[in-house]
């Protein structure tokens, strides 16, 4: 277990320039395992579950070689169909694996996988499609996933019964290079999927209405290596405007994609803080007297992300009025709440709504992350906190974050990793 110090910061002040998002990097990846060539990903950020998904690439047979942000990858001579448990066991997004390694090789071994516990998260919806699409895919008792092409790997019509995410990207990595035509109904409309539909595109993949509700792909023979630029993290953007706005200061933000993150901007706007937005620059200033958020309900892209609901009640918690919470997308990710809690908070939580009355002050104390996001609440909630704090558990930044202390102490945070 790693852990942070953490003592009272008075302000943020200064520039932060946003890494690649996590979340785009690791289907793009994984998807370089259907190119035939070389293909070089920029601006990957450097965390633990790019590592884990660059192992699983170089168990499976490929060529990798990471330089910095830069990642090169030739899948060409990749021919092992099996990953390990330990490794599927890292993280959530080695699902993407199960479509990707099948399509590549015609079978593929695997495991159920890990990633944060942010309540049940089954893979039902991505079975159904695959099975629809002539995969035939086996579970065993051992939490093994066998996965082979039967006699057809044909596209399909497939409707999901939520914009789920991973399944969106599962079925598009499996319709890239599958005969005919698939179509997605309810697919999710993430920036991040519309990142991966680009890098595909590239490698010559059919792909229309990436962003929509409905994407259609026409299979390919094969596709080719390309470059691309990983699209900058939007989580971790919200990371560094929520943590200004509940310290106050004045941050300059770079390298982000505006009109993503256009829902977290109203927010803050509407709490009190200053919101300036030039190309890919926004600058925020906050002077701490924040008004409550009032209501926060989780949604699928375009509405309010799950992943900023935790920064959101952190920033709630020392706001003057009372927030109301409704959690929709994950069924227990308010593991954070029992911690800002003991930081002395006013949150009563049930099933998927929490109230969060804010309070004047929070007071320092031991802290305990146990997914991502919250960790980063945590941590900021701590920075906002009189006295000091011990934040243990921080291993689960490094899955999301570069340089996390690093980046804050160069803004002025106190904090450092003992
Ligand atoms: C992705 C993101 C995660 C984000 C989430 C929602 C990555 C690596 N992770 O996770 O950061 O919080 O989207 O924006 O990109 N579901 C099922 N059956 C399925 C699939 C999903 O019931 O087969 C449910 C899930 O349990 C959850 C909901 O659908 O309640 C949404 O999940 P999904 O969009 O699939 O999230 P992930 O892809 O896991």
């Amino acid at each position: 277990m790693s852990r942070l110090l953490i003592e009272h910061t008075e302000g943020l002040y200064g520039r932060v320039s946003i890494q690649g998002a996590k979340n785009s990097a690791l289907p793009i990846l994984t998807a370089t395992l259907l190119c035939d060539d070389v293909c070089v990903i920029d601006n990957c950020p450097n965390l633990s579950d790019v590592d884990v998904t660059l192992d699983i690439l170089s168990n499976l047979g490929a060529k990798v070689f990471k330089e910095k942000n830069s990642v090169t990858i030739d899948s060409s001579g990749a021919k092992n169909h099996r990953i390990a448990k330990n490794m599927m066991a890292k993280m959530r997004a080695s699902i993407l694996f199960l479509s990707a390694v099948t399509s590549k090789i015609g079978r593929a071994e695997l495991c159920f996988p890990g990633g944060c516990r942010l309540g049940p998260r089954p893979i039902d919806w991505h079975i159904k499609a695959l099975s629809k699409m002539g995969l035939n895919v086996r579970c065993n008792c051992n939490g093994k996933l066998f996965c082979k092409v039967e006699k057809n790997f044909n596209g399909a019509e497939i409707n999901l019964p939520l914009p789920s995410v991973g399944a969106t990207e599962n079925i598009i990595l499996a319709a890239v290079l599958a005969k005919g035509k698939t179509i997605i109904n309810n697919a999710a409309k993430e920036p991040e999927i519309c990142d991966l539909c680009d890098f595909l595109s590239k490698c010559g993949a059919k792909i229309t209405g990436a962003g929509q509700n409905q994407i259609e792909i026409v299979g390919v023979d094969k596709l080719c290596g390309a470059k691309h630029r990983v699209i900058s993290d939007r989580i971790v953007a919200t990371t560094f405007l929520a943590a200004t706005a509940m310290l106050s200061g004045d941050v300059k933000i770079e390298n982000i994609v505006f009109d993503d993150m256009k829902v977290i901007i109203d927010i803050l706007r509407r709490i009190g803080c200053t919101v300036n937005a030039k190309c890919d620059t926004v600058q925020i200033i906050s002077n701490k007297k924040l008004k409550a958020p009032g209501e926060i309900i989780t949604e699928p892209y375009p509405g309010f992300p799950t992943d900023a609901q935790a920064l959101f009640m952190a920033i709630s918690t020392i706001s003057q009025g009372v927030s109301i919470f409704v959690e929709n997308i994950f069924k227990n990710r308010y593991k954070h709440v029992d911690e800002l809690l003991n930081l002395g908070a006013n949150i009563k939580a049930f099933d998927k709504i929490a109230v969060v009355t804010g309070v004047r002050e929070l007071h320092g104390n031991c802290l305990y992350a146990k997914d991502l996001r919250g960790a980063a609440a945590l941590a900021i909630a701590a920075m906002a906190a009189k006295g000091s704090s011990i934040l243990t558990g921080a291993e689960y930044l490094d899955r999301g974050y570069e340089n996390f202390e690093i980046n804050f102490k160069k803004l002025g945070a106190k904090i450092r990793r003992v």
